[in-house]
This record gives structure tokens, C-alpha cells and sequence, in this order.
């Protein structure tokens, strides 16, 4: 039998898949059942961080494997600790505490409890201090909590009753967040650098506001880096790329991380701030799979090499050589490349798209259109909403690729025209 008819025999039909299935990957290259090759710029949307079977995913995962794989929270891991410092020290920069678990809902589900217990603890049941204040187009994850605090209806769908307690503002429109902001506020959640919602990065000016408007109404400023963290923009913090020359600092509460955390092991996690981290104490919240010997180590090994060897450099060389090649081509399919970092979005001009028959004929939306295309050359690229191609390469891709890449796309770009 097939791969696709297997799988639509046997597995839950929740996913839109592509008719591929792979069976091997080597850095920035996949090969499919019948032995095709793919430029992989997709990473399982910006999960495989050093590209597919790294040396030192291979090698952590050998090594703990060897000594132990799991235990359990009831005791002391030391993987689990080592991991704990080193988002604190090299990726956070600032004193603090974490939480391990699985993925980027569960960490923000954490964020989620946080902010709520935080508030129960120092306001009292009575306040009605336990809102969250949330932005449109974002994404937070598929968990009750995570559609909940997510800005898109269609997530929401058909799942009501849901968690009650969030409220959503336009992203970026700072009027709209102040007057959602009050005493009854315990946090703004939102996405430094929206992935799916169709990379839109935050204003310097609204990540200002929000620290601002946490600050007056003893609120947690909490940010959601699952997709745009772990070296992604650049630098391990998202928020920081963003704020860079601008002369603004922020400093938030809260920053939950997943998918390049572990560079393709499944590991969520979240950063508490020294002061509201004591709100989660003993019995308040826990993972069984949580910071793993075995998911500790082959994340830290993961982020280690990306600093051992600079890649957080490569990742801003990559993305200069990519915005000028782009901005360089000016073509009439592209409004605009979007993003920063290997986290970039080419806006599709609609319009050029409508003249071509075949796309109106599709029905496909016009960002799956060119995804379309360009799997069609052997190249991998994701849609970040309706009019968005998301570009997410391995970190630590080399010239040789990202010229390959340009020239595909280029090339699919052209065909479209
Ligand atoms: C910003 C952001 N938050 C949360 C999630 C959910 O992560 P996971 O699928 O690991 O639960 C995603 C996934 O795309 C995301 O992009």
C-alpha cells in the first residue's frame, strides 16, 4: 500500500498534506520514496535548525541514549539543569527559571497558568485579574489554551465553549492595546515575529507600549518566541533583533521557545523572570516528558553548536545576501520580502497572480500557488497565511545553498509570469 493511502486509511485526517513522503534528509536536502531530491527551506517549519540528521543530533542522541533516556521530575536531572542555565545565562542574559515540556502550546499554556496564578497569588480570586491580552494573526498553538489565546478565528471554530479569559488586538496598534489594558489585565501575550499569521514583525513602538502598559497595571509582559526564537531572527532572542539601533529596551516577564529549541527533538520550554516565576511551585504544573535526559541533552548540544560555531552570524550574513539578491530582482510577482533573520515571508503580488488563468482555475490561495510551483523544481517552501511564502532554512545554510535557493525561486517566480 502507499504511503498516502495508508495514511488515509489509518491516521486522523487534521492535516492538509502534501502528496511527498520522505524518506531521508541530509542538511538541507530531502529525498522522497521515489528518490527525488528537494531543497529543503521549509526545516519542518523552523524546527531542523542545523538542518536534517545533524553530527551532533546524531552523536547526543547516541551518547545519552547509551547512559539514560528518562527518569522522571520526581528527581534531580542534571541535562535538564545544564539546559536551564544556559537559556538563562546565553540565550535570556538575565536571571530567571524554566519549565520544560513537549511543545510550543505546552509552553505557552504554561505561559498561559503563569500569568494567571501570578495574579491569583498577589491580587486575590476576586480581582478578576486573569485576562490575557492577545493579538490578531497570531498563532499560540492547537492545545484549549493555545486556540484560545490565538487571534484567528479559524482555529476556534466549532471548539466552543472556549477557555474564557482572552482578549485580541489589531498587532502593532498601540491605541487598540491601551484601552485593552486595565486592572483586569494579568498579561499581553504576543509573537515578537509572527510566523503563521504571515510574518509580521512587532513595532519598536508596540513592544515599548506593551512593557509599558504591564508595568502600570502590575501585568506580565510574555513572549511567545516558539517559532521566532532560538537563534532564528539572528540573535537567541527575537525581540532583540527587532529592537536593535532603535535605542528601545524591553524586557518582558515570560518567553516561551519550541520548535529549533531542540533542532528537531520535540522540546517546549519557558523563561520566568525571578519575580514571577515563584508563582508556579511545587504541585502547580508539571510534564512527565518534560526536560528529558535525552530531550535536555540533544537540545543542548543543538544550542551549543549554534554558539560554539557563530551560526547566529551566519543566520544575519544569509538573510543580507538574501534581501539584496530579492530586492535586486524587483519582480513584478513580489511586493515585498518581509521577516528577519531566516525567518523571511515574500509577499505575492495578487494582482500579477490573477493574470495567469491557470492560478484562478486552481483555486488553490495564492501563497499555496507558489508553494506549488516551487515543489515542482525540488524546492520546499511553506505559506504563512493566504499571501505569504515563508522562507525557513537550517541555520547554518551555506552560500552555495542559499544561492541555489534564489536561483529556484527565481526561476519559479518567472514561470508564473
Ligand atoms: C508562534 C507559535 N506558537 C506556538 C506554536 C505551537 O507550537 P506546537 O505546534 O509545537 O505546539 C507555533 C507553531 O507553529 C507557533 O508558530
Amino acid at each position: 500500500m502507499t504511503t498516502a493511502r495508508l495514511t488515509e486509511q489509518f491516521v486522523l485526517g487534521n492535516y492538509g498534506r502534501f502528496p511527498i513522503s520522505f524518506v531521508r534528509g541530509e542538511g538541507s536536502y530531502l529525498w522522497d520514496e521515489e528518490g527525488r531530491r528537494y531543497l529543503d527551506f521549509v526545516t519542518g517549519i523552523a524546527v531542523c535548525a542545523l538542518g536534517h540528521c545533524p553530527e551532533v543530533m546524531k552523536r547526543s542522541l547516541a551518547e545519552q541514549g547509551e547512559k539514560l533516556i528518562h527518569v522522571s521530575n520526581l528527581y534531580q536531572i542534571r541535562e535538564q539543569a545544564e539546559l536551564a542555565q544556559f537559556v538563562v545565562e546565553r540565550m535570556m542574559e538575565r536571571s530567571g527559571k524554566v519549565f520544560f515540556c513537549n511543545s510550543g502550546a505546552e509552553a505557552n499554556d504554561g505561559l498561559i497558568k503563569l500569568a494567571r496564578k501570578r495574579a491569583f497569588d498577589k491580587h486575590g480570586a476576586d480581582s478578576g485579574k486573569h485576562v490575557i491580552v492577545t493579538c490578531r494573526q497570531s498563532f499560540h498553538g492547537r492545545t484549549l489554551g493555545g486556540i484560545a489565546a490565538t487571534g484567528q478565528d479559524k482555529v476556534k471554530v466549532g471548539f466552543d465553549p472556549l477557555l474564557p479569559g482572552f482578549v485580541h488586538v489589531p498587532f502593532n496598534d498601540v491605541s487598540a492595546l491601551k484601552e485593552a489594558v486595565n486592572e483586569h489585565t494579568a498579561a499581553i501575550l504576543f509573537e515578537p515575529l509572527q510566523g503563521e499569521g504571515g510574518i509580521n514583525p512587532a513595532t519598536p513602538g508596540f513592544m515599548a507600549a506593551a512593557a509599558e502598559l504591564c508595568e502600570t497595571n502590575d501585568a506580565l509582559l510574555m513572549f511567545d518566541e516558539v517559532q521566532c526564537g532560538s537563534g532564528r531572527t539572528g540573535d537567541w532572542c527575537g525581540w532583540k533583533t527587532l529592537l536593535q539601533g532603535t535605542g528601545i529596551e524591553v524586557e518582558p516577564d515570560a518567553v516561551s521557545w519550541a520548535k529549533g529549541f531542540g533542532g528537531g527533538f520535540p522540546i517546549g520550554a519557558f523563561w520566568a523572570s525571578d519575580d514571577c516565576a515563584g508563582a508556579l511551585g511545587p504541585g502547580s504544573h508539571g510534564s512527565t516528558f518534560g526536560g528529558t535526559p535525552l530531550g535536555s541533552a540533544v537540545s543542548l548540544g543543538v544550542l551549543k553548536t549554534i554558539e560554539e560555531n557563530d551560526i547566529l552570524a551566519n543566520v544575519r550574513r544569509q538573510e543580507k545576501r538574501i534581501k539584496e539578491a530579492v530586492s535586486e530582482w524587483n519582480h513584478p510577482l513580489i511586493d515585498s520580502l518581509r521577516g528577519v533573520g531566516l525567518m523571511l515571508g515574500f509577499v505575492i503580488n495578487v494582482e500579477a497572480l490573477k493574470a495567469r488563468p491557470a492560478f484562478l482555475e486552481s483555486g488553490k490561495t495564492p501563497s499555496l500557488y507558489v508553494v506549488n510551483a516551487a515543489i515542482e523544481v525540488g524546492m520546499l517552501t511553506v505559506p504563512a497565511g493566504e499571501f505569504v511564502v515563508r522562507w525557513l532554512p537550517r541555520l547554518d545554510v551555506p552560500d552555495a545553498e542559499v544561492d541555489e535557493a534564489l536561483g529556484l525561486f527565481k526561476n519559479v517566480l518567472d514561470s508564473l509570469i
